[in-house]
């Protein structure tokens, strides 16, 4: 048995916030507005949305404290503004953090528990709707029920879900993003991709999400050569941002694998971007799966219109060139969290002790 879950409407293309505002009429009477310090100003979405609920008549408080990677206290406190604030609905405007700190407080403002409860199954109570705008193009957030965040006493990023969580619109225009630079715009076109890839790989692995998946990964590989230089092109931004959409609706099917769980490791401790860490220990962990999975990812890259199995390999050391170097001690604290993860289950490989570390060691280089 098949199913695809996706119970989010996205509305793609320039200038959606305004066309589609109607959207967002019918949300409720007031808007409580989380944001990131700084993307949702300078991409002009913030301006968008304030001229649409003024036009529909929805009252709005914006709260611009999502941290990048939020933590729990982060969340709490967007969610206490919030309920004060007498919101009755949610928008999301930023990459990632903001987005699923906004989701996280949609679930906090209509269940009374302490925000470590987000991770035993303790929603009780439908969450505030929640509308999407994201200004990077990575996360996928925006068409996914997850919320990933920074939880101290575990020392890495954990997530959540439930179906009431999926954002009720995303709006996607590429004009948003525009102001990222290339770091962030390579950091966050590689989460896509390893969206895209791990659900391909996944055991989770749908029919449905595969075809997705493909034309996702086939946006990537097409978007390398702006990616590897200076200047990005409006064309590339908007296909980057419909491939990380792609990826999110990839994902909300079949979770992500062990190659997230590393990432968060180097994340969390070593302060290294989300998709830069998935892309710095992709050879490694490409190398170990194509010991078992050889004719699968060799089915894959010529999907993808590519020659021999290793070019994935290739292309991607090209992109992420710099080596890790973490001490031996280092290593085993990042080996032993990632052999807690529940996503080493949907991960086609043995991923044992000596394995994780051999990718922390990052033999694929
Ligand atoms: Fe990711």
């Amino acid at each position: 048995m098949e199913c695809f879950r996706m119970l989010t409407i996205p509305v793609i293309g320039k200038n959606c916030v305004l066309e589609k505002g109607e959207l967002l009429g019918g949300a409720g009477k007031r808007a409580a507005v989380i944001t990131g310090k700084f993307s949702a100003v300078a991409s002009g979405a913030l301006d968008d949305i304030r001229a649409v609920l003024e036009k529909f008549d929805i009252s709005y408080t914006v709260i611009a404290k999502a941290e990048n990677n939020p933590h729990l206290e982060n969340v709490a406190v967007i969610a206490k503004e919030a309920k004060e604030a007498g919101a009755d609905h949610i928008i999301g405007i930023g990459g990632g953090s903001a987005m699923d700190a906004a989701k996280a407080a949609a679930v906090l403002c209509t269940n009374d528990i302490s925000p470590d409860m987000l991770f035993k199954d303790s929603i009780k109570a439908d969450p505030l709707p929640v509308y999407a705008i994201p200004t990077t193009a990575g996360t996928g957030s925006e068409v996914t029920p997850y919320s990933v965040l920074t939880v101290k006493g575990k020392e890495t990023k954990l997530s959540f879900g439930d179906n009431r969580m999926f954002p009720r619109v995303a709006f996607l225009d590429h004009r948003y993003t525009r102001t990222m630079g290339r770091a962030t715009t390579v950091d966050t076109a590689f989460d896509a991709f390893s969206h895209a890839f791990e659900g391909y790989i996944s055991k989770r692995a749908t029919r449905t999400a595969g075809i997705l998946a493909i034309e996702s990964m086939k946006i990537f590989f097409a978007s390398l050569p702006e990616l590897y230089g200076e200047c990005i092109s409006e064309k590339v931004r908007e296909e980057l941002l419909y491939a990380s959409m792609l990826a999110g609706m990839v994902i909300s099917q079949t979770g992500t694998t062990a190659l997230h769980s590393m990432g968060y490791a180097l994340t969390y401790n070593k302060g290294i971007p989300h998709g830069r860490a998935n892309g710095l220990l992709f050879c490694a962990y490409y190398m170990e799966l194509m010991k078992e999975n050889r004719r699968k990812l060799e089915e894959l890259t010529k999907k993808l219109g590519l020659g021999e199995v290793e070019e994935p390999m290739e292309k991607i050391k090209k992109l992420f060139p710099e080596k890790l170097d973490l001490g031996m001690e280092e290593k085993e604290k990042y080996v032993e969290d990632t052999l807690k993860q529940k996503s080493l289950a949907y991960t086609p490989a043995k991923l044992d002790h000596d394995t994780i570390l051999r990718i922390f060691e990052n033999k694929g280089k």
